[in-house]
């Protein structure tokens, strides 16, 4: 029988069972192949019209979604707020219905406030698919990270990733500590503490405060951005003063006795987070990670689609 996934829309990882993420790598392997032959484009949702909303704004997430949906041969339309009849007062809910009744099978949706796509879901008929909401999940980027984790080093389970950065605005730590929890693989997060929330250990997950340890023990270190546009107050003296204490430097990666792998999702503030010498270094599968993000994106629209036929 034909493998399909537990659910109708992809609204975070939460959400989803270790099978269908499973499911979802397994398919977008052989994405990864389409999208490397000389012709990269299959018909599969060919019958198939995906509107792109986003709220908010972004680069890798949205070409990712265009392309993949264009490879899959899908017919798209494209909306940005900025330009959108939004910014004269509409809501979120009529927004999305006057384009639905246009004949859209799917909404791909990016949005600043946290649980829009969980609400958007139970208003309208469309499959709903979270590009980002607020500072709660972005559930492909933890799949195309947990891809790029898996073709590096195989298996998912007892593999040991550190978050280091800004835990607490972040979509993409917690859509990954629930991926890699789920499929067995070990987690810790780091950074100052006032950017780690209280109830991040009853997700399973370690909690270091101090950089130089936390890559002493991972496998895998995932740098978060300091999500500024995120941040009412401030949580640290000053960006000066928090890349000195956690700021990746390739000095730190000599140090360690292992080569380890070093992601982030983008975009990158060069000198904060990380140096340019560690982002372009051999031990960097940033790159990788964006080249994946296509073929995983492939799998899951390719994946819900198939759902949207029964
Ligand atoms: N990783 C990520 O979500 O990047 P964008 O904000 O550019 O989409």
């Amino acid at each position: 029988m034909t493998k399909r996934l537990s659910v109708n829309h992809l609204l975070g990882i939460k959400q989803i069972q270790k099978e269908d993420i499973q499911l979802i790598l397994d398919t977008a392997e052989q994405f990864k192949d389409v999208i490397n032959r000389p012709i990269k484009k299959v018909p599969s949702l060919r019958d198939i019209t995906i509107a792109n909303l986003f709220f908010e704004n972004s680069t890798r997430t949205r070409v990712s979604f265009e392309l993949a949906e264009k490879r899959l041969s899908a017919d798209t339309v494209n909306f940005s707020a900025s330009s959108s009849s939004v910014k004269k007062g509409e809501t979120l809910i009529d927004t999305v219905n006057n384009i639905l009744a246009m004949k859209v099978d799917m909404v791909v949706m990016r949005h600043s406030s946290a649980g829009a796509c969980v609400f958007l879901s139970k208003h309208i008929k469309a499959q709903i698919v979270n590009a980002g909401d607020g500072a709660h999940e972005h559930p492909t980027q933890a799949l195309l990270d947990a891809f790029s984790i898996r073709e590096r080093l195989g298996d998912l389970a007892g593999k040991k990733v550190a978050i280091i950065g800004d835990i607490l605005h972040s979509r993409v730590a917690l859509s990954n500590i629930f991926l890699l929890k789920k499929m067995g693989a070990e987690v810790m997060v780091c950074g100052p503490s006032t950017l780690i929330p209280r109830y991040i250990e009853s997700l399973g997950v370690k909690v270091e405060l101090d950089i130089r340890k936390a890559l002493n023990w991972c496998d895998v270190a995932n740098m978060l951005r300091i999500q500024l546009e995120r941040q009412d107050i401030r949580y640290f003296p000053s960006l000066r003063e928090y890349t000195m204490q956690y700021g990746l430097t390739m000095d730190m990666l000599k140090n360690l006795d292992k080569e380890i792998l070093i992601m982030h999702p983008g975009p990158i503030n060069r000198g904060v987070e990380i140096t340019s010498e560690v982002a372009d270094s051999g031990q960097s599968i940033i790159l990788d990670q964006v080249e994946n993000g296509v073929a995983v994106r492939m799998a899951v629209l390719y994946l819900l689609a198939s759902r949207g036929d029964s």
